[in-house]
């Protein structure tokens, strides 16, 4: 099952990696990185009330690292993995800037080797960028490495209107899409919604950007 239908994509076009390659370079020439966030995902703070204590988290898809530093200074125990050099870069800057250290990792999701499960698994971004031949993978790597009792918090985009699906940029899911795609072992235990503005044109002005908090079930 894939979660959600293409719009026109540029991944249709372009290899996922030289994608991110542009927008690094672009970022290397002043322009900010198109889904830079200031603020850290909504469910982070929540989990980590849920808990006795922090423990380990793994950032899939870290860039700059803001997801990865907020954890870190929340004091988890903080794996950063992205396939992009300038992404693990700009998070050990952010992280030292912040006086915590995050443990980097260069990899493709879909090709890195680890044994030892996280309690919390931070996708925001990276699945809806996935090529589909990866998303099967995926999918068994976030069972294999979530803890029984972990958490694992995913933001993906969302369509709003038909007019929607003539748009570029990442693939959109709807949300009993990406349920359905982790049940029956994940369940969803929470979930909101932003409706995204001020996005380019060729994105579109319609879509809403899903955020997940699931659990084992
Ligand atoms: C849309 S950005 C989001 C970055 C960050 N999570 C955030 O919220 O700001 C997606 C990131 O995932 C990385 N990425 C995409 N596909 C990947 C893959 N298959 N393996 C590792 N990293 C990947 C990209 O290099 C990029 O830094």
């Amino acid at each position: 099952m894939h979660p959600g239908k293409a719009a026109v994509s540029v991944d249709t076009i372009m290899q996922e990696s030289e994608k991110f390659q542009a927008h690094y370079a672009r970022e290397k020439g002043g322009k900010p990185l198109p889904w830079h966030h200031a603020e850290p995902n909504r469910f982070l703070d929540p989990i980590t009330e849920t808990r006795d204590k922090p423990g380990t988290a793994l950032d899939l898809g870290c860039g700059s690292g803001v997801d990865s530093v907020h954890l870190a200074e929340l004091g988890w125990r903080v794996t950063s993995l992205d396939f992009m050099q300038q992404a693990l870069d700009m998070t050990l800057e952010r992280a030292r800037e912040a006086g915590v250290t995050v443990q980097p990792v260069l990899a493709d999701v879909t090709e890195w080797d680890n044994d030892s499960p996280f309690d919390l698994l931070l996708d925001s971004g990276l699945l809806h960028n996935m090529s589909r031949d990866k998303i099967a993978g995926y999918r068994d790597r976030i069972l294999r490495w979530l803890q029984p009792d972990g958490d694992f918090v995913l933001a993906h985009w969302e369509s709003r209107s038909d007019s929607d699906r003539l748009r570029g940029g990442a693939r959109r899911a709807s949300r009993s899409q990406l349920v359905e795609f982790f049940a029956p072992e994940l369940i969803e235990c929470r979930f909101e919604r932003l409706e995204a503005e001020g996005l380019p044109e060729r994105v579109g002005p319609d879509l809403s950007v899903g955020f997940y908090w699931f659990r084992r079930s």
